[in-house]
This record gives C-alpha cells, structure tokens and sequence, in this order.
C-alpha cells in the first residue's frame, strides 16, 4: 500500500488522475491539497471539493498557494484547455464540502513528519505547495519517501512556450526549489505523456460503463478533446496527469533513467527542464511507457472500483 499526498490544480487532466488513484486498492490517498494553475485557486479548490464528493473520497483537502513562490501573481489561465472553471465548463459546481483549516504546504510537512519515509508526494500542478514546504519546515525534505511530480520535458516541445511544459513554467522558482531539494524525485513529462493518448473509442469504452459519473466525465473530457481538436483535426488528447498516478502505481510500465535535473529561470528558454545522466543522480526520467498497457490498466482499474 502507498501512502500518498496528491498536490494538484484539477483540471480536466486531474480530475482523471483522481479518480484513477481513488479506484487502486493499493494507493491509500492520505490528503489532497490545491495550488493554482489550469484555474485560479478559488475555481481549484472549489473543484476538488466537488470532485471528492463525486467520487466518494474521504482524504481531506487543504487550500494551497494562490501566488508564485517569488510573490508574483499567475500567468492567466488556460480557459481554452480546461474552461473558465477549470473543469470545462458543463456542470455546475457545487458541494456542501469544506477545506481543512491548514495551508496545503503546513498539512505536507505534518503528514511527512508524523510517517516518516512513507509518504509519496504527487505532484500534478505547479509545484509552488511543494516548494514552499521546503523552505518553510526544516525536515520535511527529508521525511518524505518521494516525489513522483507530473511536468517537464527533455526531447519533446514544451506545451505553453517553444520550451517548457505548463506545470514547470507556471513556478520555475518554486521548481528549481524542489529539484535542488534531497528528496528522490522522478519526473513523468512530456516525452510520455504526449505519447499516451486518449481516443474517443477508449473514451466511450470507459464512461459507458459507469452510469452518471460516466456521464460527468464524458462532459469534462469532451470539452479537453475540443480543444486538442482545434490545432490537430483529431480528438485524440493526452494524458498528462494520469501518467504520474500510473507510474506510482505501476513504475515497471515505463523506461527511466537516472541522472540530474535543472530548471533554466531566465531568458526566453524559462521552464525548460534540463538533465544530465548519472546513474549516481537523486532523479529519475521517464523517457518511455508502454503505452497499451498503462491504458487498459487505468480504464479496468476505474471499472472494477466505480461500475
Ligand atoms: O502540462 C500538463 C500539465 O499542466 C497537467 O498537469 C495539466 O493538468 C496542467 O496542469
Ligand atoms: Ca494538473
């Protein structure tokens, strides 16, 4: 079983990875918390609210960083990708559900500390939470067992800038913080998740199954497949934040190597990961995934648990 804190900013994407990790009898979702990105913090943790009701979660869920680590306001949001309200727009979104009273970054390193060496962070947004509860308590870096974090590239082109991938560039501060930390992290980028595509068949393969939250999820997806439409003519959309839950849970899946990540902070090259291969480095990159066999996982997983 692994014990398991999710950062994330839900989002389409992250909604998906959620319901994955919540359908694994051997992931044990410990506590949520929320940072901005595919939405602004409020619209963030209004969805993860909603989306624990939805799917019948019981980890509470903490209120994260609604600014950069460096004090500076987001860059705007991607309506475009994920809706004004960060899950596509196509249901209102509302729950009797409430945060729990500490900052997401107090609530990591309390967890970390009160189960030392057990706890795997999941990182699926920018990773300002993350960086700031390394600044702010001492140990945590080194109570936690892990980082898996979402976010980067090294051979495919970024997603927001020629460059760099969205979570990284959202906060390369705050990612140069976590990269430089001791903690051992393994990166899930765009070199795989670009590759691991949802198509409308798996789609439908899926929601069929799963009566009205199928139909929720069929909604939000739909509205993430048109906009990949809009640049591609295909409805074929990646699956970033899943990936990272699926290599948690079944890290034989991919191909890594090991080796020494950086974060270029200036210049027009800002967000863009770097890596040097040392097979004595505290990193780990997933470079390939078999793609067939992570999809029929995530789609039998989410059957057995909400069908
Ligand atoms: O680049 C993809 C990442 O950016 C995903 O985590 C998505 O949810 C957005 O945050
Ligand atoms: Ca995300």
């Amino acid at each position: 079983m692994k014990d398991v804190f999710l950062d994330t900013d839900p989002g389409i994407d992250d909604a998906m990875a959620l319901i994955y990790l919540a359908s694994c009898p051997s992931v044990n979702i410990r506590a949520i918390s929320t940072v901005m990105g595919n939405a602004s913090l409020d619209n963030c943790t209004a969805n993860a609210l909603f989306l624990k009701e939805k799917f019948r979660l019981t980890a509470p869920i903490y209120r994260g960083a609604s600014l950069c680590i460096n004090g500076k306001e987001p860059h705007s949001f991607p309506d475009h990708v994920h809706g004004k309200n960060g899950l596509g727009d196509v249901v209102p979104i509302n729950t009797e559900l409430c945060c729990e009273s500490h900052s997401a970054h107090r609530a990591m390193a309390n967890l970390a500390l009160q189960s030392p060496s057990k706890i795997t962070l999941l990182a699926i947004g920018q990773l300002t939470n993350v960086a700031l509860a390394i600044l702010a308590h001492v140990n945590f870096s080194k109570d936690l067992n892990e980082i898996i974090l979402m976010g980067g590239s090294l051979n495919f082109p970024g997603n927001v800038t020629a460059w760099a991938e969205a979570n990284i560039y959202g906060d390369p501060e705050a990612a140069d913080i976590v990269l430089r930390s001791e903690v051992p992290i393994t990166m899930v980028g765009l070199d795989v998740t670009m590759k691991t595509r949802i198509s409308q068949k798996f789609l439908k393969d899926l929601t069929s199954g799963l009566g009205d939250l199928g139909g929720f999820l069929d909604q939000i997806n739909g509205f993430y497949a048109n906009h990949y439409a809009k640049h591609t003519e295909n409805y074929d959309f990646p699956m970033h934040d899943s990936l990272a839950a699926i290599f948690l849970t079944n890290p034989e899946l991919f191909i890594t190597r090991r080796g020494w990540l950086s974060v270029v902070k200036h210049g027009n090259e800002r967000g863009k990961t770097l890596f040097r291969a040392d097979e004595k480095g505290p990193h780990t990159v997933c470079v390939d995934v078999d793609v067939t066999n992570a999809l029929d996982l995530f789609r039998q997983k989410i059957l057995d648990k909400y069908s």
